[in-house]
């Protein structure tokens, strides 16, 4: 099982000391693993969370998993109280998937003064999509991702691309300002029926579950009609959102990988689809890179 920890100074000797074993140990000699790897999640793991550390400890000798439910990002005060935290469920489910540390502090450690002052800013593409019905989400985000690289100090930190603006903002952080860290993307694992592994699907009942396949359902016609175009896959994702009287659609929109911004009528290339949709009460996120033809 890995050591759990719950402090930055615990966290920083068991990183050391794990280092320093591997090092003893002649290191990866068989393979080209090297140093130290980050999953930042938010706990309620599930096989897609599981692929991350997988991932992970492919990459790095040393695998760190950081449990945190961040209140910083979350803008309903009733979403933070019901997300699930079951840190010895979480414990179990890592164990012999190849994470050495799991990082799992109170508020209190990372948050002493209640508030934090110093935070870092998402930008123009921070306040859309995902940023737009959770005003101030990615600053949360990425205050807390840049708090957690400096505690561990990873040579590779990895996200899933089901949060695709989240991958997009946390690159671009990482390039802007000059973080000594590589960010790996995984692919999204997803259910027997398609619908995205999250930690918020245990909150649909049966029928809401049974709507919510909607999402994938979208962004498969979409990747259909990918040869005939932005308008034709926007037509065919419309069509393929109508209809299910339980998903209430909050956005929907092809984006330029490389800005994050919707693309123009007339761009051919690589594009990504993003959509979320409310469920019930549940929203859920799903994303595909396309090629525009
Ligand atoms: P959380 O929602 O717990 O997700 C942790 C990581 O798991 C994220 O990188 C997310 O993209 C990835 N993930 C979730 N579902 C996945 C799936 N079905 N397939 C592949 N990867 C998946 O994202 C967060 O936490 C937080 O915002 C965090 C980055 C930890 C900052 O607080």
């Amino acid at each position: 099982a890995p050591v759990v920890v719950t402090t930055v100074a615990e966290l920083r000797r068991e990183i050391e000391s794990a280092t320093a074993r591997v090092g003893r140990a002649g290191g990866d000699a068989a393979g080209d693993r090297s140093g130290v790897a980050l999953v930042p999640t938010m706990g309620a793991l599930h096989a897609g969370h599981l692929a991350l550390v997988e991932r992970a400890a492919e990459l790095a000798e040393v695998v760190v998993v950081s449990i945190f439910v961040n209140p910083l990002q979350f803008t309903d005060p009733a979403d933070l109280e019901r997300y699930p935290r079951d840190l010895d469920a979480d414990v179990r489910i890592l164990t012999g998937r190849g994470a050495d540390i799991v990082f799992a502090p109170e508020v209190g450690e990372l948050y002493p003064h209640g508030d934090i002052a110093t935070r870092i800013t998402a930008g123009r593409v921070g306040g859309m999509f995902e940023g737009r019905s959770r005003p101030g989400h990615f600053d949360g985000v990425l205050t807390v991702v840049a708090k957690l690289l400096n505690a561990v100090g990873p040579q590779v930190v990895l996200f899933g691309e089901k949060d695709a603006q989240q991958v997009f903002l946390v690159t671009r952080m990482v390039a802007e300002l000059n973080m000594p860290v590589r960010v790996e993307v995984v692919e999204t694992v997803r259910d027997s029926d398609e619908l995205a592994l999250s930690s918020r699907n245990r909150f649909l009942d049966a029928r809401e579950r049974r709507a919510a396949v909607t999402l994938p359902h979208v962004l498969e016609a979409a990747e259909s009609a990918a040869d005939r175009g932005i308008d034709a896959v926007l037509a065919a994702a419309q069509s393929a959102a109508m209809g299910e009287q339980l998903v209430d659609l909050d956005y929907l929109a092809v984006v330029h990988p490389d800005t994050f911004l919707p693309v123009d009528d007339d761009y051919r290339g690589r594009a990504r689809v993003v959509i979320a949709a409310k469920v019930g009460d549940t929203r859920l996120i799903d994303t595909t890179a396309i090629y525009l033809g």
